[in-house]
């Protein structure tokens, strides 16, 4: 047994007390650029703390699902979404990003900005099943990720591009990386942004439903 705070009393605690300094009023610029490159649809976003990212979107037509685990970031969403008159278009669901049972099939676009980065291995894997559950065929995921000591590496908060590969591979195509170096209070650290296209057919989703019907042999 051990007395430390779990991952979600800590980020809970923070919300608390409003000690969030990733929050800002607009989504980091890479998610306002594949907004503009775009056409409006059905966004996800993952661990969407205040919902900065749905609000931008939603604003320019887009429909969002956005779930986070902390009630305190939903309710902050919450307040913000009604503030902005997007209550129709954003819809917001405290729960976990590792089982979005309450969701359905059908996205253009996710958004992740720190979040997967954060989860433990089998959580990553979890999500990682959602994500190609959710997507549809051509969709993007934007999945913004602090890395290990380097950009090889993975560590205990961080994740590297061989993570990414093996985990989202067999569902989606890494079009894009993008390295880079996060700077935030007393934390400095390598990041990057990945952008994954959700392939065609034959991914994780279905290959559990061949496990499903007795399918063999692969
Ligand atoms: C660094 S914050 C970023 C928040 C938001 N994406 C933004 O850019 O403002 C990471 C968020 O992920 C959420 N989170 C972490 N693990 C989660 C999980 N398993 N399910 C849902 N949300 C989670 C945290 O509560 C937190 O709000």
């Amino acid at each position: 047994m051990t007395d430390q705070p779990s991952r979600f009393e800590r980020m809970q605690q923070r919300y608390r007390s409003c000690d969030i300094p990733w929050d800002h009023e607009l989504p980091p610029p890479e998610v306002m650029a594949v907004a503009e490159r775009l056409p409006a649809g059905r966004i996800l976003d993952l661990g969407c703390g205040a919902a900065r990212a749905s609000i931008y979107l939603a604003v320019r037509g887009w429909q969002a699902d956005a779930v986070d685990f902390v009630p305190e970031a939903i309710a902050m969403a919450q307040e913000r979404v009604k503030a902005a008159g997007l209550a129709g278009r954003v819809a917001l669901h405290v729960g976990s990003v590792t089982d979005m049972h309450f969701l359905e099939e059908g996205y253009n676009l996710a958004i992740d900005v720190g979040c997967f980065h954060g989860l433990q291995p089998e959580e990553q894997q979890l999500y990682a099943r959602e994500l190609a559950r959710l997507m549809r065929p051509g969709s993007i995921c934007l999945l913004y990720a602090h890395c290990g000591h380097n950009a090889q590496e993975s560590g205990p908060t961080g994740i590297a591009r061989g993570l990414v590969e093996s985990l989202f591979g067999p569902d989606f195509e890494i079009a894009h990386v993008e390295y880079g170096r996060t700077i935030m209070r007393d934390l400095e650290c390598d990041s990057a942004w990945y952008e994954l296209v959700r392939k065609e057919g034959s991914g994780s989703g279905f290959r559990d439903q061949e496990a499903k019907i007795g399918v063999r042999g692969r």
